[in-house]
């Protein structure tokens, strides 16, 4: 028999990690305060960061029966990639917070589940230990434009020469939101950490703004910077943020291969829509000219099966990933997919989909309030 304490036993392969709920009670537990509160933020009243999971609550299932659902196929493809099934790694920063290895277990997990991972500007270890973690994986490297234009020039080119196979432009953070906690905690990286793929860029400047200068990156980014980034670089450039049609309807324009429908996690405007709820309006906007995916609030498989009835061609998860890093490195961000991959599967089949070509709009109404 088990014997629980408080909350958690001390033999933690005793645990019965069910769901994604469980890993985030868990680094709620064991990740110092001024960690948990930067991975848990949003901005200002955390509005929009709780609607992303909320609106999820609101749209309902019209499920399909006697559809012979014994054979299951949950993967799909990104860009002409094949991935296992259809959730991959959002760029999240600092993942040596949640675990020493860092973005080294990020790569190795995200690859052992055959998925991609979007490896953040802001990460703790360089994109060549990454790259070197887990060779072969499929990896996308998520960029911020600073104002010195040559450190961002010099980061696209060594992803794309270490084997990276997508850029994705993160397009909502001219400034950084105002995380009311990191403000009360003075958030700053320890001193035993590094923005590692930025190391030497801003010597001798005061760091003091998540481990960089304050006020480093380009708030003057437009459009155009597109076709400044598509001269460096042969990479799909996807963009990241998008939640308007007008601004799909530019991204397509301007020649994006992608669109990641987000709004940072709710750590950017606050008062902006859920995601979920911005989908659509995208995905009609695009009318398949380009792949649309979305992150933000997906907490279990059913609501990948949401995303994806909705129009998105995958999702990609921020937090259950930094909490599977807490809780075992890349074992326990193996293990957040693998519920993920299990639930997604058995929503997929109660609702009559043996694979995930069968998922559409037609699956899901939205509750009259
Ligand atoms: C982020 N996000 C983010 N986005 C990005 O483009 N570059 C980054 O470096 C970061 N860093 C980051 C750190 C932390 C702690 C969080 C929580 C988020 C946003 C991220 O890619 C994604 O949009 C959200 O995390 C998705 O929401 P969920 O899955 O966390 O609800």
């Amino acid at each position: 028999m088990l014997f629980f304490s408080s909350g958690f036993p001390e033999n933690l392969s005793a645990m019965a990690m069910v769901c994604l709920s469980d890993f985030e009670a868990y680094a709620k537990k064991y990740l110092p305060k001024i960690a948990w509160d930067f991975f848990a933020a949003g901005a200002d009243e955390c509005s929009t960061r709780d609607e992303n999971i909320l609106a999820y609550k609101r749209i309902h299932f019209r499920p399909r029966m006697l559809r012979d659902v014994s054979v299951m196929d949950t993967r799909t493809k990104l860009l002409g990639t094949e991935i296992s099934f259809p959730v991959g790694i959002a760029p999240t920063g600092f993942h040596q917070l949640a675990w020493p290895d860092g973005e080294k277990s990020t790569a190795r997990a995200a690859n052992a589940m055959n998925t991609c991972y979007i490896a953040s500007t802001y990460s703790t270890c360089t994109l060549e230990e990454i790259s070197a973690a887990a060779p072969g994986g499929f990896r996308w490297f998520q960029l911020y434009i600073h104002r010195n234009r040559a450190v961002s020039q010099q980061l696209v080119q060594r992803a794309e020469a270490l084997g990276f196979q997508g850029l994705v432009l993160t397009a909502d953070l001219p400034y950084t939101g105002k995380r009311r906690d990191d403000v009360r905690n003075g958030f700053r990286l320890p001193p035993h950490m590094k923005l590692k793929n930025l190391e030497g860029a801003f010597e001798g400047d005061d760091c003091s703004e998540y481990g960089l200068p304050p006020n480093s990156l380009d708030p003057s980014v437009t459009w155009n910077d597109i076709y400044w980034l598509q001269s460096l670089t042969r990479l799909p450039i996807i963009i990241k943020g998008i939640l308007t049609k007008e601004d799909a309807e530019l991204a397509v324009r301007h020649g994006a291969q992608g669109i990641i429908v987000s709004n940072h996690g709710g750590r950017q405007l606050d008062g902006g829509p859920a995601t979920i709820d911005a989908l659509s309006e995208v995905v009609e906007a695009v009318q398949g000219r380009i792949e649309v995916y979305l992150d933000g609030g997906i907490r279990k498989g059913s609501d990948v099966l949401k995303a994806l009835a909705l129009g998105a061609k995958c999702v990609f998860i921020g937090r259950p990933a930094l909490w599977g890093l807490a809780y075992k490195g890349e074992e326990g961000l193996q293990d957040v997919l693998k519920i993920l991959h299990d639930e997604f599967r058995l929503s997929m089949a109660l609702a009559g989909c043996a694979s995930v070509s069968e998922i559409g709009r037609h699956l899901v109404q939205f509750s009259k309030l």
